[in-house]
């Protein structure tokens, strides 16, 4: 794998690579209740994605990010938005998904692209549902967005 001029993976702990199994054994539980209602469309947002990849501390190794571990979910999701604002880490994610039509990858603020544009079409009465991935840094989530997503009711 080729890293751009001066972009680090993150170094990510035992905390964070067991956060990953959860997310992506979570994620197939999510789309497998989904088998008995294929009406529902089902999408799975990232909304501070990383680049895609990360180093393990503990073994040095690189290891997928929660991005790629939630494509590889099956039964998949019917499309994914992936949120950074770091542009080096989103154009590795794009190298990473390819020419894909059912993926979408924003470069900017989560909370900006999902209370402006994002949340606004994740809509209850048209059948669609979200499975939605808050995983800042710090506290860099609006609370507007988190507010939004559970009044849709479909997040
Ligand atoms: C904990 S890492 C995400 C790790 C990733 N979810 C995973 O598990 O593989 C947090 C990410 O949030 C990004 N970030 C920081 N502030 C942001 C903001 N305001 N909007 C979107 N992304 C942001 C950072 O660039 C970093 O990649």
């Amino acid at each position: 794998m080729s890293e751009p001029a001066s972009f680090k993976f993150d170094e990510v702990g035992a905390w964070s690579e067991l956060k990953l199994e959860i997310v992506e054994k979570y994620g197939a539980a999510y789309t497998k209740a989904f088998a008995r209602h294929p009406s529902l469309k089902k999408y799975y947002v990232d909304s501070f994605s990383g680049a895609g990849a990360h180093i393990s501390k503990s073994t040095k190794k690189m290891i997928d990010g929660s991005p790629v571990r939630a494509l590889r979910i099956n039964p998949p999701f019917d499309g994914f938005h992936f949120i950074d604002l770091n542009q080096q880490k989103t154009a590795h994610l794009k190298t990473l998904c390819g020419a894909r039509d059912d993926v979408h990858i924003e470069t900017g603020d989560a909370s900006k692209y999902l209370i402006d544009q994002l949340l606004p079409t994740i809509n209850y009465t048209k059948f669609n549902r979200a499975l939605c991935l808050f995983d800042p840094y710090g506290l860099h989530l609006h609370w507007r967005a988190m507010e939004l997503a559970g009044k849709s009711g479909a997040v």
